[in-house]
């Protein structure tokens, strides 16, 4: 099939990349040129493990270019996976679709499906609807489809191959939509959901808020696993062998970041506000999230009370490991604090980087060894593999102090504690 993907981000690209590898034509459209110009000369602008090989071993089936008419002519079907994120209220911004849809209004001269995967609250692909027929669009010239995806970044690639389940919403008199799309994903093995548009609009927030749900529960369970010297790992450990529970999304640390968890539970607050629904539990996991930094902050200050023009290093800036995205990095968050309490940071990534605006209150280095020489106190942010892997004799010969706080829960407790250092996890006991 020729596919229009509009939006070249995490979600546009790898959505790319995997259905030419299905063998589908892909126009690959984005606002930005220079992001375009990059795509097309073969470089891809962020890191995601395999979407560069994948896009490579692809190129001739994939174009890049800004010129949306002339890509949604070209197609039959259009994906949209341009950026909805936060306003200032927690609400949704969906200008950016907005526009998407003025464009493909002035340009729809036949039939075309088309595809809403961009994270939108209930409502929207309706209101879409609403507005192409509002434009003068006959409704016999598309199908609006709510195909929401799941993807994590850092495994984007693999996740999209192998999706627990790929759901579609469609409109009730939409007898074309459901054939199409099935056929775009008959390579994949998963089951197929196929509910209303509101329906699979539901199904991707709800599915967010409950895995943020049972991040900031095992982070909860951690504040108590302090007191009374009970490991939280054993806990999670004990929890998940429970298939009613499950092992996944029980590793407790500083927060959850990242473009979906944050914003996603705000717009579901927001449009549960909307129709006067209380959400205890959605703020419970938003309440918890947002005071877990200040929680092992105070662990630091216990163990180094003043970190006035102290050196203090922060192992990783990504808001997960496997990516170099920062947006609400709880990483970034703790960089900050610690500078407002006036120490001197110092931090490393693989992959990730200060944004511009942050560079002057910490020292972003390019090895992780020169990060903490002369540290008083390594702070582990991001589980990246190469940070869980940390050569701990090099470490407590290189460091000023002897502290050590696991902001994961991801380094060997008892090899640290081996090398004389002092180690402090999150619900460690
Ligand atoms: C996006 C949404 O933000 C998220 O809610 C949804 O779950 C998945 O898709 P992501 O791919 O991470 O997530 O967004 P981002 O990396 O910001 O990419 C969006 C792209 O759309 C950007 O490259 C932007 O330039 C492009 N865009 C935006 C357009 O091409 N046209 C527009 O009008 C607006
Ligand atoms: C998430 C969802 O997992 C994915 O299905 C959806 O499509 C987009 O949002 P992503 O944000 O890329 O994906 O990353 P994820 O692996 O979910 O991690 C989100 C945050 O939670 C990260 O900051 C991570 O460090 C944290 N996390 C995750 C925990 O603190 N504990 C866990 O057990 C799992």
């Amino acid at each position: 099939m020729n596919i229009c993907i509009i939006g070249a981000g995490y979600v546009g690209l790898t959505t790319s990349a995997v259905l030419a590898e299905f063998g589908h034509l892909i126009h690959c459209v984005d606002i930005n040129s220079d992001k375009i110009k990059k795509l097309q000369e073969g470089n891809v602008p962020i890191y995601e493990p395999q979407l560069k090989e994948l896009i490579c071993k692809n190129s001739d089936k994939i174009t890049f270019s800004t010129n949306l008419p002339d890509s949604i002519q070209r197609c039959t079907v259009i994906f949209v996976t341009v950026g909805t994120p936060s306003l200032i209220d927690g609400s949704t911004d969906l200008s950016f679709l907005q526009s998407v849809f003025t464009t493909i209004a002035q340009h729809l001269q036949s039939y075309k499906t088309i595809i809403i995967k961009s994270t939108v609250p209930p409502g929207t692909n309706q209101k879409m609807h609403q507005y192409l027929l509002a434009k003068g669009v006959s409704p016999f010239m598309y199908n609006i489809v709510s195909n929401p995806e799941f993807l994590r970044e850092g495994s984007a690639i693999n996740d999209m191959f192998h999706p627990d389940r790929t759901v579609i919403g469609i409109a009730e008199d939409d007898k074309r939509s459901e054939v199409i799309i099935r056929d775009i994903y008959q390579s994949l093995s998963s089951p197929f959901i196929v509910t209303s548009w509101n329906g699979a609009e539901m199904i991707k927030y709800a599915s967010n808020a409950f895995l943020a749900t049972k991040i900031s529960f095992i982070n909860e369970i951690a504040r108590i696993c302090d007191f009374y010297g009970a490991d939280v790992l054993d806990v999670a450990k004990g929890l998940g062998t429970d298939p009613r529970i499950g092992p996944l999304f029980l590793q407790a640390g500083i927060g959850y970041g990242g473009s979906c968890f944050p914003k996603d539970l705000q717009a579901l607050q927001h449009i549960a506000a909307a129709k006067l629904v209380k959400t205890p539990i959605l703020d419970a996991v938003h309440e918890v999230n947002s005071t877990q930094l200040e929680w092992n902050i105070k662990k630091l200050q216990e163990e180094l009370p003043s970190i006035l023009d102290k050196k203090v290093t922060v192992l990783g800036i990504a808001f997960k490991p496997n990516t170099d995205d920062i947006r609400h990095s709880p990483a970034i968050a703790l960089i900050q604090q610690l500078h407002s309490l006036g120490a001197d940071v110092h931090t490393y990534d693989p992959k990730a980087f200060l944004p511009a605006d942050l560079r002057h209150i910490a020292t972003q280095h390019k090895s992780l060894k020169s990060s903490y020489i002369d540290s008083e106190a390594v702070i582990i942010a991001t589980d990246w593999p190469e940070i869980c892997q940390l050569d701990w004799k090099h470490v407590k010969a290189h460091i000023k102090g002897n502290l050590i706080l696991d902001g994961r829960n991801c380094i060997n407790r008892e090899e640290v504690l081996g090398f004389g250092l002092n180690y402090k996890g999150v619900g460690r006991g």
